[in-house]
């Protein structure tokens, strides 16, 4: 843990991000002590008329209608942040904000770590920016002081803005201050599936195109757009909205080399590596191997233009055209208002063309699931019971939290937020992969926009 005096900046300190996830982030590690002890500072940014002591009774109402527990210490967790009024789209809150960093540096006679968290919509990203440049925020105010940023997703729109972004944080900062979130990587069980790929080593000399067969990737959510979210969901679509992110990179977990060792460079290297290795669809391609569909009923809801041509499903079958998963098929499928809620990988291993019983299947797969319970099932080929030899498939099954059970399980962003501090990049998402994540989808959703293939309206 950073021992220095910090300073999180968190710009849309009023938002719903704060409301369901940092705030119970930053009390989780409060209460383990994973803050740093002295001069540990949260300057939440909104627009509000507020002061300190409004913030943080604002605060402790989320936090009592949340039920946070340990009700004693919520005075010393509430005395660490403090309120700043700004105008994200206003030059002089950026001077004032110069200003008041400037004092709480003053303060604790120090030149203070700086963390700015964007937790608002990215379409301020780029004042933001500019707006810290042109102040002289994102420079490190001595040697042994750090500044970083922390980015939410979606990160660009497309190929260009997310270049254009990503250029503009390049000119800013250096990638080792940047933190790309995708709360995906987080997850407990996403993070599980490297020492279940690389510990395991069993595994390891079996997953290459010689014995996998396909591989198949859900994420399925059974609810609707949200009422609140439609207006953001219809100008991105299930594809922006989780596959060009979340998917992609339950996929690249799953498909990646070993690493050359455990170090957060190598790790996102070979993300990256995997990531590059899928096949661009060609728009006649698009055509043949992509579904999109939107569920019935979603043009009524509020905030949906009546004739959006907007996927709330997508299914797009392609394959790997390099590494050692090079021509393998692949299944990326998402979508909302779905039968059940349900994330899981599927990998298929290849079956000899004659199985070695009388049967017409001994293919054996091996499910990664991660909701709606943390799971890795594999089945299996048993032998029935009986005089006679017949198969049977039988489910080898893992269940995460039950086999802990007792043990804590960290939240995404507890995660998230204490590797910031500490400075491991490893789940977050680098330059090059939040590209090859981009390249991948763009051709998609150009021939998408163009109509290739028809969108249908139904329920999958
Ligand atoms: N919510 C989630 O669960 C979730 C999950 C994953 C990622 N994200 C991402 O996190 C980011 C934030 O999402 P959110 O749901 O928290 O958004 P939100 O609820 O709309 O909050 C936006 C925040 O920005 C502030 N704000 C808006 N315009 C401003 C301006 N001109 N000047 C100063 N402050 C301004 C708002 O403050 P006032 O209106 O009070 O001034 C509010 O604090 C987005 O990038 C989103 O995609 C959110």
């Amino acid at each position: 843990m950073t021992k220095r005096p910090t300073t999180l900046i968190v710009f849309g300190i009023t938002g719903d991000l704060v409301k369901t996830k940092l705030l119970w982030a930053l009390f989780n590690l409060f209460l383990q002590g994973k803050l740093p002890k002295k001069d540990f500072l949260v300057l939440g940014l909104s627009r509000r008329d507020w002061d300190d002591n409004d913030l943080r009774a604002h605060l402790e109402k989320i936090m009592i209608e949340e039920g946070f527990p340990r009700k004693s210490l919520w005075n010393d967790f509430l005395a660490i942040f403090s309120y700043f009024k700004a105008d994200f789209t206003c030059p002089s809150s950026f001077v004032d904000l110069a200003k008041r960093v400037r004092k709480i540096d003053r303060q604790a006679s120090s030149c203070t770590n700086k963390l700015y968290y964007l937790a608002v919509s990215p379409h301020f990203y780029q004042t933001i920016l500019v707006g810290l440049k042109e102040n002289n925020l994102v420079v490190t105010c001595n040697n042994s002081s750090w500044t970083r940023i922390a980015l939410e997703k979606p990160f660009g729109q497309d190929l260009p803005t997310a270049k254009k972004l990503d250029q503009l944080l390049g000119s800013l900062f250096a990638e080792n201050q940047v933190y790309r979130i995708d709360h995906y990587l987080a997850k407990e069980n996403l993070r599980n599936i490297l020492a279940l790929r690389f510990d395991n080593t069993f595994l390891t000399p079996i997953w290459n195109k010689q014995f996998i067969d396909k591989v198949e990737v859900r994420l399925w959510e059974k609810e609707k757009v949200a009422d609140g979210r439609t207006a953001f969901y219809d100008g991105l679509g299930a594809l922006r909205d989780v596959g060009q992110n979340h998917l992609l990179q339950f996929l690249a977990l799953l498909t990646m080399d070993q690493p050359q060792d455990s170090s957060s460079g190598a790790i996102r290297k070979t993300r990256a590596k995997a990531l590059k290795n899928l096949a661009i669809l060609s728009p006649g391609q698009v055509e043949k191997k992509t579904v999109r569909a939107q569920y019935d009923g979603y043009r009524n809801q509020l905030g949906v233009k009546k004739n959006s041509s907007t996927e709330t499903y997508f299914k797009i079958s392609t394959s790997f055209s390099d590494g050692n998963l090079a021509g393998v098929p692949l299944i990326l499928e998402a979508g909302k208002a779905m039968k059940k809620n349900l994330v899981e990988a599927k990998i298929f291993f290849k079956q000899p063309s004659k199985c070695f019983h009388q049967s017409s299947s001994c293919q054996n797969v091996l499910v990664y699931r991660v909701k709606p319970k943390e799971t890795i099932f594999l089945t299996l080929l048993v032998k029935k019971p009986g005089l006679v030899d017949r198969l049977s498939e039988a489910k080898m099954s893992f269940d995460y939290r039950a086999n802990f059970n007792g043990e804590k399980f960290a939240s995404d962003y507890e995660k998230l937020l204490l590797d910031i501090l500490i400075g491991d990049q490893t789940l977050f998402v680098s330059t090059d992969e939040v590209m090859a994540q981009w390249r991948f989808v763009e051709p998609i959703i150009k021939a998408w926009r163009q109509g290739k293939p028809k969108i249908t309206v139904k329920n999958i």
